[in-house]
């Protein structure tokens, strides 16, 4: 009765809700949120962000892994197996379209993110064995940059480590790599906003981080706030239908580990705000404006003064490597699956390199973009930022939308009420209208207002 995932199944609900939390828990939340929050405007943009995490994010997040436990297949295929079940348009399966050509720019650029990281990991283990300190961050960052071959190694040693959890399959690969890592992570973020607590700072970093200037907020802030909350999520590209598709039938409320992964993740970003801003305004750099670098521009100015700080230097970046690790198995996973599915089982590890060498190709266009290719603009953006902006800011909600009107109008009420049998009614109700009309008519606003 309780049909399996060929795919394989998480062994309990714990390890769902680590590898979900895996997932959402990653670049997105220390490198991304605190630069998104430094660049539009502090308080004002973490509202918003707050406020589409509740009324968009968490019923969206609800919808996915409900789709993805009814279906239990590769996105595509589980759409298209529901629009049959409830007798609607089979036009919906371009949503697992969308989702599967989302992962694959997402993690085109995020990977080479996530080699900076490993770069940054590699110094501060050099340094343990008497290697250079990194006594000017803003030219070590730079420095880095401007080296495509640094910087493709890096990218390509990441989406190596990517592919091999995912051709090991659920239970070997995905579970075993998020079960230590993920509350390492949060132990180490915790030290560091105790350390942020010392610089006398914490004050000022708060008050830029949570009080609103709402002379700040206008449509791109919506926008960036909207597409941040999707990424953090994982959501709008079928990840989470996808870890959805490997949880047991029955004995999981979805929107309880929906929500305990929503606030887990949110969690996470405040708290890599509350590290970071003390930090950054410590040593005496602008909290606003910090672009893509500020945590590899801001961070190591603290190492160096903490006690033990290249230890620190180095649990940190390794455990933010990590953290992008469980993230990008997700974007890897979606994509995989269904190639399995179509060409048979067994090619599972074929199935995980094809994609990750498409993307990891596609990156060498953000790698480029970073230094030869750095007075390229597409729509007053670099090759890299304009990728990120049309999967991220575009795609992702566009996805979301889309996931949340097939889930509110399209699905038929049993499936529903059974993926969902422990909802009480009030609550099954608002979630529904949330679905209906109140996601979709923000995210349509939101992107009508970015792209007018
Ligand atoms: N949520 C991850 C982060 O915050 C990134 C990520 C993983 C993602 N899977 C995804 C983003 C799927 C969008 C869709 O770093």
């Amino acid at each position: 009765m309780d049909k399996t995932s060929i795919h394989g199944m998480w062994s309990s609900r714990l390890m769902f809700i680590l590898a979900a939390t895996g997932s959402a828990v990653g670049l997105g939340n220390i490198w991304r949120f605190p630069y998104m929050a430094s660049d539009n405007g502090g308080g004002a943009f973490v509202l918003v962000y707050l406020a589409c995490i509740a009324i968009v994010g968490l019923p969206i997040l609800i919808a996915e892994i409900l789709i993805g436990r009814h279906g239990r297949v590769s996105p595509v295929n589980t759409l298209r197996g529901l629009a049959k079940e409830s007798g609607t348009s089979r036009n919906w399966v371009a949503i697992g379209w969308l989702g599967i050509v989302a992962g694959i720019l997402i993690l085109s650029f995020y990977s080479v993110v996530a080699g900076w990281t490993l770069h940054y990991a590699w110094l501060y283990l050099k340094q343990l064995f008497g290697g250079a300190a990194i006594t000017d961050p803003g030219a070590t960052f730079t420095s880095l940059l401007s080296n495509p071959f640094e910087l493709t190694f890096w990218h390509g040693l990441f989406m190596l480590l990517t592919v091999a959890v995912v051709a090991l399959g659920v239970e070997h690969g995905l579970e075993r790599a998020v079960r230590f890592l993920m509350p390492a992570l949060f132990l180490m973020l915790l030290i560091l906003v105790a350390y942020g607590f010392t610089t006398g700072h914490v004050g000022e970093a708060a008050a830029f981080l949570f009080r609103p200037d709402w002379s700040k907020i206008d449509g791109n802030v919506f926008l960036r706030a909207m597409g941040q909350a999707f990424f953090t999520l994982s959501l709008g590209m079928c990840a989470m239908m996808t870890y959805g598709a490997y949880l047991p039938r029955s004995g999981i409320s979805i929107p309880r580990v929906g929500a305990a992964v929503a606030l887990t993740d949110t969690a996470v970003a405040l708290l890599a705000g509350m590290a970071i801003f003390p930090l950054v305004i410590a040593f005496g750099l602008d909290p606003a404006g910090g672009g893509p670098g500020l945590i590899f521009n801001s961070l190591p100015l603290a190492f160096n003064e903490m006690p033990f700080g290249i230890v620190y230097g180095l649990l940190f970046f390794g455990l933010l490597s990590v953290a992008a690790w469980t993230s990008s198995i997700s974007l890897l996973e979606p994509a995989t699956a269904f190639l399995v599915e179509k060409y048979g089982m067994a090619s599972r590890k074929r199935a995980a390199l094809s994609i990750a060498v498409l993307c990891w190709a596609l990156g060498l266009l953000s790698v480029l973009s970073l230094n030869v290719w750095s007075d390229v603009r597409i729509l007053d953006r670099d090759i890299m930022t304009f990728i990120e902006f049309i999967a991220n800011d575009l795609m992702l909600p566009l996805g979301g939308m889309l996931i949340a009107l097939f889930t509110g109008w399209a699905l038929n009420n049993t499936i529903l009420r059974e993926q969902l049998s422990e909802m009480p009614e009030a609550l099954f109700t608002a979630w529904r209208w949330l679905l209906r009309i109140v996601a979709p008519a923000l995210v349509l606003v939101v992107l009508l207002r970015a792209l007018a």
